[in-house]
C-alpha cells in the first residue's frame, strides 16, 4: 500500500490542462470502441444465510423467540414469574386437546388457580425492538378447556416493566382456535417484552404465540422486516444465494437443511437447532434456533421483490466436512437428488404439478422462473466430485436448461481447490463457486486472480468472500475501510473478467449487534436500527454501476492491478449511454490519474461518485452509520483527458454520458 512515487517533480504549472500533466500522473486509456465481453446482470448479487440471527431475530420479523415452544428447552426465552403453574405438554392419546400438529409437539398450559398474577413473558430476540406510534399484530392459537379463562391480555413492557402497550383476546373455543389482536406502540423501546396475563381460573393451552410490527416489507402480514429488505433492495442485486452457507449442510446429515420442511403453513415447519448456536467456543448462541418462517417460498418471494435472480444451494449428501462430514452412500443418494428436482418443480412447475401446486396455495401461481440450483455448499475432495456427478446427470436428464452451480471447497487455492477445479473442468462444470476469506493484502494483491483463467472453461462464481482485518472467522474481524477499500481494488478485477467470472457476492450477509456469530458482515442491525457496512456502499457501488459492456482501461497496454497501489475497471452502459470508470486508490496519499477515452463523444458535465475515509481503521457504527458513504458531485469534463485527483484510501465511480 506504501505509495513509493511520491517523489514531488512537476513538469509543467500548476495549472493542470488536458495537454499537460504532472509527472506522477498515472495515464490510463479507455477503449470504448470495442465491448471485450457481455457484463452478466448477475455479476454483483447477494449471499444470505441465517447466521448471526439473519433470519430469526433478523429478516424475518417474529419478534417472539420460541413461538412454538419447540426449542430443545421447550421454555427457552420465557420466563414465567410469580408461578410455577404453566407446564409443557406433549401430544397424548388421551390429553385434550391434543398437540397442534407431529412437527409441532410442544404446547404451554397454562393453570390458573387462583387471582395472584400469573403472567408469561418473552424475551424476545435479546429484546424487542418497539415502535412509538407503530401498530403489532399480536395472534396465537389456544384451547380454552371449559372456557375457564375470560381474558388474556397482552402487553409491551419496557426495562423498567412500564407497559407501553396493551390489547386483549377473549378466548371462546375449547378447541385450538386463532385468536388475533393489534396494540400500538405508546413509546419507542430497544429492549421491550412481551406481557400475557390472565383473568379467570381454570386451565389454557396455547401455542404460537406471535408478534409483528404491521409495518413490515411491502406491508405482507407477519413478513419481513422492512429496514433489512430496504438495503438488499439498494443493492440492485443481481441474484440472492440462499441458504448459505455451511447451513445448508448441517453438522450431520440430519440437519441438513431440507427446503420441503420449510414450506406449507408455518406451524408445520418443524423448528430445529441452528447449527451455528454452538459452533464458535467464543461465540455460543444457545438460543439460536431456526423456525423455518423465513423459507423457501419467502426466499423465492425475496427474490422476486428484489429483482434478484433465485439461487438456491442443497445439500449433496455431504455433512459440513468442519464438523462430522458425515456421508449419504452414493446408492442412498436418491432423496437427495429427488429434493434438488422437486425443487426446480415447486420454483418453475405448473400449478397442475404436485410441487407447483403446494407453490400456488402458498400465494403465487405465476412460475419463479429459476434458472439456477447448487450441489452442495463448500465441499471438498474426490467425495463431492462423486456426489456432484448423479446430481448432475439427473438435474441436466430432466432440466437441461438449469445452471448447476458446483463448488470448489473453502479456499482460493491449495490441494482441495486444485483438486476441485481440475476435476470440474474435466466434467465441464457451468459455474464453480469459489470462496475466499482473506486479509486485505490478499484481496490487493490478487486483483489480477481471473486474469489468466481459461475463458473456454467453467464460469466463476465468487460466491462467498470477505477481506478479514485479523484472520478468518476471527470475533476482533472489523469491517473497518481497508478491508472495503481492498474489496473493491480486488473487484476491479472480478469485472475486468467479467468474460469469466458471472457472479460474485460478499458474506456473511447480515449480523444482529447482540447476537453474532461471524464477523466481519456486510450489514449490522439492533431491534430497532441497521446500517450498512463500509463494504455494504463498496458492493452497491459496483452493483448499481455495473453497466453492460465490459471495456479495456490499461496503463502502458496494461490492466490497472496495484501498479502504484492504483486499480481500474470499465465498463460501458449501453442503457443509461454511460461510460462508467471504477477507480480505487489504496496509497496512503492522493494520486493524480489522466484517462485518455478512445472512441466515445461525452458530454460536458458528469457525475462523480466518491467513497473515501481518510483512516484504514474507519468504520460506519450505529453511533455514526453514515461516516463512509458515497458522496455525489458534478464533474466537468475538459477537452482530450479527464483529470482526476484521487485521494488517499478512495473508491471513485466516474460516469460520463456519450452523446
Ligand atoms: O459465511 C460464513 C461461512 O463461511 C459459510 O457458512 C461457509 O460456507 C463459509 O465457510
Amino acid at each position: 500500500m506504501k505509495n513509493n512515487i511520491r517523489t514531488k517533480f512537476t513538469i509543467c504549472s500548476l495549472l493542470l490542462s488536458s495537454f499537460c500533466v504532472n509527472a506522477q500522473t498515472t495515464i490510463l486509456e479507455v477503449d470504448a470502441t470495442k465491448t471485450i465481453a457481455k457484463i452478466q446482470p448477475t455479476m454483483f448479487g447477494l449471499f444470505f444465510e441465517d447466521i448471526n440471527f439473519a433470519a430469526d431475530g433478523g429478516l424475518y420479523a417474529e419478534m417472539i423467540k420460541n413461538r412454538s415452544f419447540e426449542f430443545d428447552k421447550p421454555f427457552m426465552g420465557w420466563d414465567q414469574p410469580n408461578t410455577k403453574r404453566s407446564s409443557l405438554n406433549k401430544e397424548s392419546g388421551s390429553a385434550t386437546p391434543i398437540s397442534l400438529s407431529a412437527n409441532n409437539t410442544n404446547f404451554c398450559r397454562v393453570e390458573i388457580n387462583n387471582d395472584q398474577g400469573f403472567a408469561l413473558l418473552n424475551e424476545g430476540f435479546r429484546g424487542m425492538g418497539v415502535k412509538r406510534e407503530a401498530k403489532y399484530n399480536f395472534s396465537l392459537k389456544a384451547a380454552n378447556h371449559n372456557s375457564a379463562i375470560k381474558k388474556i391480555i397482552i402487553q409491551l413492557i419496557d426495562k423498567d416493566h412500564k407497559v407501553i402497550g396493551e390489547t386483549g383476546i377473549v378466548p371462546k373455543s375449547d378447541q385450538w382456535s386463532n385468536y388475533s389482536a393489534q396494540m400500538t406502540a405508546t413509546q419507542t423501546e430497544a429492549k421491550a417484552k412481551l406481557k400475557i396475563t390472565f383473568e379467570g381460573t381454570g386451565t389454557i393451552d396455547l401455542d404460537m404465540i406471535s408478534l409483528f410490527p404491521e409495518d413490515t416489507w411491502k406491508n405482507r402480514k407477519n413478513g419481513l422486516r422492512k429496514d433489512l429488505v430496504q438495503l438488499l433492495y439498494d443493492m440492485k442485486p443481481g441474484f440472492l444465494r440462499f441458504p448459505g452457507g455451511c447451513i445448508v449442510e448441517g453438522r450431520t446429515l440430519s440437519d441438513r437443511y431440507q427446503w420441503k420442511k420449510s414450506v406449507g403453513n408455518v406451524e408445520e415447519r418443524k423448528t430445529m437447532m441452528n447449527r451455528w448456536n454452538v459452533e464458535f467456543n467464543h461465540k455460543q448462541t444457545p438460543d439460536y434456533f431456526q423456525s423455518f418462517g423465513l423459507g423457501f417460498f419467502e426466499y423465492f418471494q425475496l427474490s422476486e421483490d428484489i429483482g434478484a435472480e433465485p439461487l438456491p444451494i442443497l445439500s449433496c449428501g455431504m455433512a459440513c466436512q468442519y464438523n462430522t462430514g458425515e456421508l449419504a452412500p452414493l446408492n442412498e443418494l436418491d432423496p437427495y437428488v429427488q429434493d434438488a428436482l422437486d425443487l426446480i418443480e415447486f420454483a418453475n412447475g405448473a400449478v397442475t404439478t404436485s410441487w407447483g401446486k403446494i407453490r400456488s396455495d402458498m400465494g403465487h401461481p405465476k412460475s419463479f422462473n429459476l434458472k439456477y440450483i447448487g450441489v452442495g455448499n463448500e465441499q471438498w475432495g474426490p467425495d463431492y466430485i462423486d456426489r456432484y456427478k448423479v446430481f448432475e446427470k439427473a438435474i441436466k436428464a430432466k432440466y437441461p436448461d438449469i445452471i448447476i452451480v458446483s463448488g470448489s471447497g473453502p479456499s482460493p487455492d491449495g490441494e482441495h481447490f486444485d483438486f476441485a477445479m481440475q476435476e470440474l473442468k474435466k466434467l465441464n462444470a457451468e459455474l464453480v463457486d469459489e470462496h475466499y476469506y482473506q486479509s486485505p493484502k490478499w484481496f490487493r494483491e490478487n486483483a489480477g486472480r481471473y486474469d489468466n483463467y481459461d475463458r473456454k472453461g467453467p464460469k466463476i462464481f465468487a460466491g462467498e468472500y470477505a477481506a478479514q482485518s485479523v484472520s478468518g472467522a476471527n470475533p476482533n474481524n472489523r469491517n473497518n475501510w481497508e478491508c472495503a477499500f481492498s474489496e473493491a481494488a480486488f473487484m476491479t478485477g472480478l469485472e475486468r473478467n467479467a468474460e469469466v467470472v458471472h457472479l460474485t457476492s460478499y458474506a456473511p450477509l447480515m449480523a444482529h449487534e447482540d447476537a453474532w456469530q461471524w464477523t466481519p458482515d456486510m450489514i449490522w442491525f439492533n431491534n430497532l436500527e441497521s446500517y450498512g457496512s463500509a463494504n455494504y456502499y463498496v458492493q452497491q457501488l459496483f452493483s448499481t454501476n455495473k453497466g453492460t459492456d465490459l471495456l479495456s482501461i490499461t496503463k502502458d497496454g496494461k490492466p490497472l492491478k496495484g501498479q502504484n497501489d492504483l486499480y481500474a475497471s470499465a465498463v460501458k452502459d449501453a442503457d443509461s449511454k454511460e461510460i462508467i470508470v471504477k477507480l480505487v486508490n489504496t496509497a496512503e496519499s492522493a494520486q493524480d490519474v489522466s484517462l485518455d477515452l478512445k472512441g466515445a463523444k461525452l458530454g460536458s458535465k458528469e457525475t462523480i461518485i466518491r467513497l473515501v475515509s481518510p483512516n484504514t481503521q474507519d468504520e460506519n457504527t450505529f453511533a455514526d452509520p453514515k461516516k463512509i458513504t458515497p458522496k455525489q458531485s458534478e464533474y466537468k469534463i475538459t477537452k482530450g483527458n479527464q483529470q482526476l485527483n484521487l485521494p488517499a484510501y478512495s473508491v471513485t465511480v466516474l460516469k460520463m454520458k456519450m452523446i
